[in-house]
């Protein structure tokens, strides 16, 4: 699946970038292989609109925001509003403005500006340990990774591959099959639940304050169509670590990578910066692997991959994935599907 060439993917919310990185803008973000520009108005709201003046088609990313929270162009100072409006052409102040630019719907949540580009489908994810008790957030990464977001989403609900690209961390590699699982299916996305296995080492055993060499994780998967994921692992001593992955497809090629964690535990017992340090070394080993996988995801059965039993929550992915486009009267656009100049345009657009 080409994710720019399925308009049903415009509708679903996705994070695109963390709120203290709007400051207030306007900081540009290509989703879904549309260019857009963010900023904060006057009353601290974040704004998304197409990154194109309407007059003479310059970024509006390298303006800048007026006094009055207003995006003003770079070029020749045409100034839009929250809703894409012109309301101020400096050269004929008298005569009333024209023009408009898209605008996109555009919320704060989380710590995080999140965008959807047309009628959106669902509400944002609801994550509840944002408002219960005893949960702190710990913002984790934000940087683009060479894939395409489906293969980041299948990855974490993959318990087969523990053994293999994170035989240096948790993984265990004398131990090499997969947890069992079980999936029940949610609004938009499903839950899958299991019980894994791993291994415990040094910095983990710090963090958790245990000692163990071995331990296990109680694992509640959520996966969010199309591309967000949020893992809750409950470890046996009551440590709770809830992450939430995003990502948010630039193009067909590229996701930007979102993720922070919820956990139960203090500061005094497992800092921040420790946390951030074990989830990169195990981030860095998916990505390592990750990046190295065809971009262009089938999603019919019969797309040219082999498949094992431990897949499963990837096989669900896609036929649900199929089943929404099918709902939209749509079909899977392949690589070998896609005009060439479209495909010579998407990656000019990254150069
Ligand atoms: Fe934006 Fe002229 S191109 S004001
Ligand atoms: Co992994």
């Amino acid at each position: 699946m080409l994710v720019t060439h399925q308009p049903v993917l415009r509708r679903f919310w996705y994070p695109v970038l963390p709120l203290e990185q709007l400051d207030p803008g306007p900081v540009p973000f290509t989703l879904l292989g549309e260019r857009i520009v963010l900023w904060r108005g006057a009353d601290g709201v974040p704004a998304a609109l197409a990154d194109r003046c309407c007059h003479r088609t310059a970024q509006l990313s390298k303006g800048w925001v007026t006094e009055a929270g207003e995006l003003q162009c770079g070029y020749h100072g045409w100034t839009f509003d929250r809703c894409g409006q012109c309301v101020h052409i400096p050269q004929q102040p008298d005569l009333p403005p024209r023009g408009q630019v898209a605008s996109y719907r555009c919320e704060a949540r989380y710590g995080y500006v999140w965008v959807c580009l047309d009628e959106p489908l669902t509400e944002l994810p609801d994550f509840p340990e944002a408002r219960e008790d005893g949960y702190r957030q710990i913002d984790e990464f934000y940087e683009p990774w060479a894939c395409a977001g489906l293969r980041v989403m299948e990855n974490s609900f993959d318990n087969a591959h523990f053994s293999f690209v994170h035989r240096a961390t948790f993984g265990l590699s004398d131990n090499p099959r997969p947890a069992e699982l079980k999936i029940t299916p949610a609004e938009y996305g499903f839950v899958m639940r299991a019980v894994a296995p791993v291994r415990n080492p040094e910095l983990q055993k710090e963090l958790l304050q245990m000692a163990d060499e071995r331990t296990e994780r109680h694992m509640e998967s959520r996966w969010f169509m199309p591309f967000v994921r949020k893992l809750r692992i409950a470890y046996p001593n009551g440590v709770v670590h809830s992450i939430v992955t995003a990502a948010t497809p630039i193009d067909d090629r590229h996701s930007q990578i979102v993720q922070w964690a919820w956990r139960n535990d203090s500061e005094a017992d497992a800092p921040a910066a420790k946390v951030i340090a074990f989830d990169r070394q195990v981030t860095e080993e998916d990505r390592a692997i990750l990046e190295t996988t065809d971009f262009d995801v089938p999603l019919d059965a019969a797309g040219g991959e082999s498949h094992m039993p431990s897949d499963k929550p990837g096989l669900v992915m896609r036929q649900q994935l199929r089943e929404l486009l099918a709902a939209h009267g749509e079909r899977e656009v392949r690589r070998s599907d896609a005009p060439r100049g479209q495909a010579v345009t998407l990656l000019r657009k990254m150069s």
